[in-house]
């Protein structure tokens, strides 16, 4: 059996730097435990800004100013006193991040420099050009080889124990022998990041967004909170949905639909392209609607007014996407895109810092719930709640750790997952993962999207209910115990499924507007009914089940959004 004082479960930005806060001060035995290499985790794959609000660029911006904006952003779901925090920490963060080496832009005055970004009321989107993620990711992976971190690299995790009250660890597979193992552990962090994925066929995220710590989180019976809200990213590119950073449009970008017309005026005539994300997906997903789409049903990003030296200076990791799998110059003509899944508002409920309800079991990042987004993310908040919550999960954990002993724990889980892996290799024919995670995806994109209604989601919920029937019969085809892929796309499949039916049924049950999630049979925010938190558990019958909780109302009492 294996044991740390502190596992840490995913790689990312959340995950780091937490470990590095959990090993900065102390010599406890801190494991980061990853599926991938740690420098391809999706943080990597943010582009366009990390928000703080460092008044480099206009000199009035406050705290204050990125906290209501968070709330108003969150469709006024968001817990005030979380956003509070987050928005008033983001400063000390974000330097805290230079003095670690982050390369950030510079202004001519040699500050960070910052950018406008949707529903922001000032421009306080600090950036790397557009690979901030890509230089926060290894900037905190050198702090963590630096202090000591160690990484347990292509681990799957599979299942995470408790005794109802206290932490006891994880297993996982290591992929690089085929094994499980018990991992005995004081304290486990789960920062595995989204589960994007879940829209298989139409998502920005990466192919590991399969929301694993989310899962085994919710089969352990710790409630996930708020997994409706899944947020349409504007500007994926038509085809493959890869991200078009907001930050295009934060340097002067223009949206256009298939008649040439800058549509963003009919929907948010102050705000145009810079309005909150979840606004402008809905625009273009109307223009589509309304018959004003290009010929695959696409919108356009016009960038080419801003000039080729500007492209290639603020912009020139999404030129080389755009002519890489789209065949389009950025600087020649219009960029064809379609919103497309980018980030999970919903995630394992937690506290202030990153506690769940079992002692010792934290979240942090985009696995993790405490909520600061609500409804509805504004740009640029996701790369600082990672650094935030991650913080101080990794503190907390370090404090827990310190005064609690380790929970006993037995190989009962061991042998139940090995069995379990043991049997999707015996016999040869099954389902298809492949047809099965399409299916999943198709139906997500089509009746759990950015327009959604109750029929379509009643059909949404039970033709989920019918994949996971079908998974039973998945048997895996490659017998290798050595980094079997196969295996692995099944075990992440089945997080998926547990995952998607948490969202739909999440989705049927709310009968209001609000933030990312717009029903159209239910058009308005109804704060009398729904201003309230979704927490989900497994229910007995093996299917989610819902309860609500209230969300916490500081300083900024509901009020009508407009842009
Ligand atoms: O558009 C972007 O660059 C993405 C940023 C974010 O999701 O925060």
């Amino acid at each position: 059996m294996l044991t740390y004082d502190i596992l840490i479960v995913g790689s990312g930005g959340a995950g780091l730097y937490a470990a590095l806060e959990s090993r900065m001060e102390e010599d406890l035995q801190v494991g980061v435990l990853t599926k991938v290499y740690p420098t391809r985790s999706h943080t990597g794959a943010a582009q366009g800004g990390v928000n703080a609000a460092l008044a480099n660029l206009d000199p009035t911006d406050t705290w204050q100013d990125h906290w209501f904006d968070t709330v108003k952003g969150s469709d006024y779901l968001a817990d005030q006193d979380a956003a509070e925090i987050m928005t008033r920490e983001a400063p000390m963060v974000v330097r805290e991040m230079e003095h670690w080496g982050c390369p950030f832009s510079r202004t001519d005055e040699g500050k960070i420099a910052q950018r406008p970004f949707g529903g922001a009321s000032k421009p306080r989107a600090c950036f790397s050009a557009d690979k901030v993620g890509h230089v926060m990711l290894h900037t905190l992976y050198e702090q963590g080889i630096r202090h000591g971190v160690n990484f347990l690299n292509e681990w799957q995790v599979l299942s995470l124990m408790h005794d109802g009250q206290r932490c006891q660890g994880v297993t996982a597979i290591n992929t690089q022998t085929g094994r499980v193992h018990t991992i005995q552990a004081k304290a486990v962090i789960l920062a595995t990041g989204g589960h994007g994925r879940i829209y298989w066929t139409r998502t920005s995220n990466a192919l590991g967004n399969t929301g694993d710590g989310t899962a085994i989180a919710f089969r352990a019976g710790l409630p996930i909170k708020d997994m409706e809200f899944i947020q349409f990213h504007p500007t994926g590119l038509r085809r493959t949905g890869i991200l078009v950073s907001e930050g295009a449009r934060g340097e002067g970008g223009f949206l256009l639909n298939g008649l040439g017309e800058r549509f963003m005026s009919r929907y948010a005539p102050e705000k145009m392209e810079l309005g909150p994300r979840d606004l402008v997906s809905r625009s273009c997903e109307t223009e589509v609607r309304e018959g004003r789409a290009g010929p695959e049903g696409e919108v356009f990003l016009d960038l080419t007014h801003l000039g080729r030296e500007r492209i290639l200076e603020r912009l020139p990791q999404i030129r080389e996407l755009c002519i890489e799998f789209e065949g389009v110059d950025p600087i020649e003509e219009p960029i064809p895109i379609k919103p497309t899944a980018h980030y999970s508002m919903g995630g394992i409920h937690t506290d202030l810092n990153g506690q769940t309800s079992i002692e010792g079991i934290y979240a942090a990042g985009e696995a993790g719930c405490v909520s600061v987004h609500g409804a509805n993310r504004l740009g640029g908040n996701s790369l600082l709640d990672i650094l935030i919550f991650g913080r101080r999960a990794g503190k907390h954990a370090l404090e827990y750790a310190r005064n609690n002993s380790f929970t006993p724990v037995d190989t009962g889980q061991e042998e139940a997952d090995t069995q379990m892996i043991a049997s999707m290799m015996e016999g040869e024919s099954g389902a298809s993962i492949a047809d099965i995670r399409r299916a999943m995806g198709n139906l997500m994109a089509e009746k759990v999207g950015v327009y959604r209604n109750g029929k379509d989601l009643e059909s949404a919920v039970s033709e989920l209910a019918d994949l996971q029937e079908q998974f039973k019969t998945v048997r895996i085809q490659d017998k290798t115990k050595a980094f079997n892929t196969e295996l692995v796309s099944a075990l992440e499949l089945k997080n998926m499924l547990d995952l998607a039916e948490v969202v739909a049924v999440g989705a049927l049950e709310r009968k209001e507007s609000r933030g990312a999630h717009t029903r159209e049979d239910h058009p308005e925010r109804d704060d009398g009914n729904w201003l309230a938190h979704t927490m989900a558990t497994l229910g007995d019958d093996g299917r989610p089940k819902l309860d609500f909780s209230p969300v916490t109302i500081t300083e900024f009492e509901p009020k009508a959004r407009t842009y």
